[in-house]
């Protein structure tokens, strides 16, 4: 990995440091920001996915940049008011959303919103005054680590009925958007998923007399996590290719795109800690002293963040396979990794580009974990919360005998 981060590694003394432990580059954010600015000059709007990673500096720093925010819920859209973000500036570009979320949205003068079903639509219109409605639709990914049209964008078929249901009630959908997934590492992803957009917008003037005048073409640019990926200029040049092409049919058409990964990854390193070695194990175990319940989720959906062993003596490698230190069998952050064979417990590992969706995941769109309240004290005396649990039991077991005769 040649990186001027590695080169600033170089200079620094990490002995002694305290681990697990997050690094933040603000200099990486500045030359992101540069890069992303040629959006900016090409009419393209921004705004960042705040989900990737919400450390207050670098929202400060891309508020100051004059960049906007995709929100996910409610606390983020607190967090990003508080932070002095302007609500035009705001998305809510969640598919999904609580209806009490969007209320607080409408209130606070959001008006940018997704949907990809019916049932989202009506949400938001009863809550919103005149919203500006996105379609999500479902994009081809083949290319990204993380899916995001499975659970998430409509077909062409579902896209027409909403057409329909969006004539016959006069709600007005003015936008379509679309996420290419996650790490995509190829920029005719976007290409595709356009051009798809380029049809149902033709459709929608065409068949149901309706103007599509806004364009949200997601998030998906990747990380540079392997020398192999291409460079953000030429994601970022390659993207604009796509919308001048399509700006050419539709003059006025209004373009967004919503970065998370690509903004973000490159800022942070994390370091870690051998905390114990299990030699025996093939290939050997190493400890450290984060994972998965740390926020180390992506390498589950097999996610490699490149690693940085500082000036370590060079000597002959072998297969590692590096884990975190909970009990649990799929907290592992690299299945096979050749490190030198002499590292050991008490050496660092340093896990690059480790800035986006980690350290959110402690509560991710910032919204807390549900409370734990004491279910018996919702009825007043002991002996009532008695005579509901004997009856709950006889239930379960009466359900368990219905089991046991029809089998
Ligand atoms: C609606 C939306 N926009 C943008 C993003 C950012 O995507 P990425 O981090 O891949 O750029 C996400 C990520 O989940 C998303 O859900």
């Amino acid at each position: 990995m040649h990186d001027v981060l590695t080169l600033f590694f170089d200079d620094l003394d990490l002995s002694g440091v305290k681990t697990p432990q997050y690094l933040y580059f603000p200099s990486k954010l500045n030359e992101n920001i540069n890069a992303f600015n040629k959006f900016v000059k090409n009419n393209v709007k921004i705004f960042y996915a705040l989900k990737s990673n919400n450390h207050p500096p670098l929202v400060k720093h891309i508020i100051q940049s004059g960049f906007g925010f995709d929100a996910a819920s409610k606390e983020e859209i607190v967090f990003l008011l508080s932070m002095g973000t302007d609500p035009n500036n705001i998305s809510f570009s969640a598919p999904t959303k609580k209806e009490e979320d969007i209320q607080y949205a409408a209130k606070v003068g959001i008006r940018y919103y997704a949907f990809d079903s019916e049932e989202e639509i009506i949400k938001i219109v009863r809550n919103v005054d005149s919203p500006i409605l996105f379609a999500r639709l479902a994009a081809a990914n083949k290319d990204a680590v993380f899916n995001l049209s499975s659970k998430f964008g409509m077909t062409q078929e579902y896209f027409s009925y909403i057409l329909r249901k969006c004539k016959k009630n006069n709600w007005n959908v003015q936008g379509l958007t679309f996420h290419v997934g996650s790490q995509n590492t190829a920029s005719e992803a976007w290409k595709a998923a356009m051009l798809h957009a380029e049809e149902l917008m033709e459709l929608a003037r065409n068949k149901f007399d309706m103007e599509i005048r806004y364009l949200n073409i997601g998030g998906g640019i990747p990380a540079p996590y392997e020398d192999h990926i291409p460079s953000l200029d030429y994601f970022i040049n390659n993207i604009l290719i796509y919308c001048n092409d399509l700006r050419k049919k539709f003059p006025s058409l209004e373009l967004f795109i919503e970065p998370g990964r690509a903004m973000s990854a490159n800022t942070m390193a994390l370091l870690t800690k051998i905390i114990d070695i299990k030699p025996y194990k093939k290939p050997p175990v190493l400890v450290v002293d984060t994972g998965v319940f740390n926020g180390i989720i992506e390498p589950i959906e097999h996610l490699e963040y490149p690693i940085y062993l500082g000036n370590f003596p060079e000597s002959e490698k072998s297969l590692f396979r590096i884990v975190g230190f909970s009990c649990e069998g799929y907290d592992v952050i690299r299945q096979n990794v050749l490190l030198p064979k002499t590292i050991k417990p008490g050496d660092m590992i340093t896990f690059m580009y480790a800035g986006a969706y980690t350290f959110v995941y402690n509560n991710f769109h910032m919204v807390p974990y549900p409370t734990i309240e004491n279910a018996e004290s919702v009825v007043s005396d002991y002996s009532e919360s008695k005579t509901i649990l004997e009856k709950a039991i006889a239930k379960s077991l009466s359900k368990l005998e219905e089991v046991k005769t029809i089998n």
